[in-house]
């Protein structure tokens, strides 16, 4: 391992890790967030405030922030209408004994925006709508099994079939059958395998990739010609791509589909919407929680909502996103990278993933030393670029240079001299290879 040559000051962010580790579980509520996820010694553990497209940590220091929290921010931190309308709700309270009407507003919107959403309900998290949506589905079509691909959450319906799927048991794990994403032929032999049992398919429809012309309708199609429905799951892409999510951008309605994180600009709302005939299934099935109506996350989620349609967000996250892309492919090839680094994803959301030279081996070795050498130069690097209304053009030239200079360390330490450049332990993989 190599000397720390970093001069940024952790001291804060290490008190508050090692309080935290006395008494919170893997040191934090998400797992990415989580020491695990960033190289100990390196970064810094703990943010104390965020302000536009930059978070500061408990020691000072400001970061260029390329995760954004892990997607919500579409606006920027701190987004002044965004947390005018938090504030002017408080005024009126957060939470109520009935239902408040900014829930038939934010809905009215929805379905306005959304081409599946007939009708609209609301939750706190993804994992929430995603997990709503597969029991709509089998109690709508009196079926148990689910084809997945893609990342859906923490519930035990989709965790069960990961590699973290200790405390799930057996025959949940069972009723579903995971394939990688795109692969029709395999989606297509899942739904052979389990003839008459499955009652949706599941998939995210951006994920490492855009999707190709026509690809998002076979997979409706498919999942209809074998009687199950489609679920997208738009946590990510959900008024990230467009206003009416991917489904609207690249023309494929699914029965039902999940919001998530950029709807409130950070609030905790999500939102489940699809086919009236199919939610109509709500009227029975079990889906409620005592912060479903919750006021400020409403409020965020209308304003935010008010900007994305009156402000040209999606177009300045589209032309700022493809010249981050652009950028950083031209220093992928500058650097002679092209095989182990790839730019994926779309525009306004996109991943820049590293090869490691010796899979299976102690952590992420190479991811570990790209994102030293991102924070070395002042941004958080976690694969994901979640850029923000609140991204200039110079945010994004900043950002291209830093992966410049952190793809030059890396190009000289890959494949075999990458661990002795780290100066602190690599990170790990949330989840392992399904077996
Ligand atoms: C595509 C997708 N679906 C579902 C979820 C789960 O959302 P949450 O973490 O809010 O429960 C996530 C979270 O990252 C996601 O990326």
């Amino acid at each position: 391992m190599a000397a720390r040559s970093d001069t940024s000051d952790l001291t804060e962010s290490q008190r508050w890790l090692a309080r935290s580790e006395a008494v919170i579980p893997g040191a934090s509520q998400t797992m990415s967030k989580g020491p695990t996820q960033w190289v100990q010694g390196v970064a810094p553990s703990f943010v104390v405030r965020a302000r536009g497209a930059r978070v500061q940590d408990a020691d000072g220091r400001w970061y260029l922030d390329l995760p954004a929290a892990l997607g919500p921010i579409i606006l920027g931190y701190g987004h002044p209408g965004v947390d005018a309308a938090i504030r002017a709700q408080l005024e009126d309270g957060i939470t109520f004994t009935l239902p408040h009407p900014l829930e038939v507003e934010v809905a009215e919107r929805i379905q306005r925006l959304v081409p599946c959403a007939e009708r609209v309900r609301f939750g706190k998290s993804g994992s929430d709508a995603t997990s709503a949506a597969v029991r709509i589905a089998r109690a709508a079509t009196g079926r148990d099994h689910v084809v997945v691909a893609g990342y859906h959450g923490w519930h035990d319906w989709y965790v069960g079939a990961t590699s973290r799927r200790r405390g799930v048991p057996d025959v949940v794990k069972e009723l579903t059958t995971t394939v990688a994403p795109w692969d029709l032929e395999a989606m297509r032999a899942a739904l052979v395998a389990h003839a008459g049992e499955v009652a949706c398919v599941v998939v995210e429809p951006i994920g490492t990739r855009e999707p190709g012309e026509g690809e998002l309708q076979a997979i409706v199609d498919l999942a209809h010609e074998h009687g199950a429905l489609a679920i997208f799951d738009e946590v990510i892409s959900g008024f990230r791509v467009g206003l009416g999510g991917a489904q609207e951008r690249y023309g494929a309605v699914p029965d039902l589909a999940a919001f998530g994180k950029a709807l409130g600009n950070g609030m905790p709302i999500s939102a489940l919407a699809g086919r009236a005939e199919v939610m109509e299934v709500l009227e029975d099935v079990f889906f409620s929680g005592t912060h479903g109506g919750e006021a400020l996350s409403l409020a965020a989620a209308r304003a935010t909502l008010d900007v994305l349609q009156e402000e040209p967000v999606h177009e300045h996250l589209w032309r700022l996103g493809r010249r981050l892309a652009d950028g950083v492919r031209e220093q992928v090839a500058r650097h002679a990278l092209e095989e182990w680094v790839s730019v994926g994803g779309a525009a306004p959301w996109t991943l820049v993933l590293v090869r490691e030279p010796h899979p299976g081996g102690e952590g992420l070795a190479a991811k570990s030393l790209l994102q030293q050498e991102m924070l070395r130069r002042g941004v958080l690097y976690n694969g994901s670029n979640f850029i923000s209304y609140a991204w200039t053009d110079e945010d994004v030239d900043e950002v291209v240079e830093a992966y410049g200079g952190a793809f030059e360390r890396l190009a000289s330490a890959l494949p075999d001299d990458v661990p002795a450049q780290l100066e602190g332990a690599p990170v790990g993989s949330v989840f392992r290879a399904v077996s």
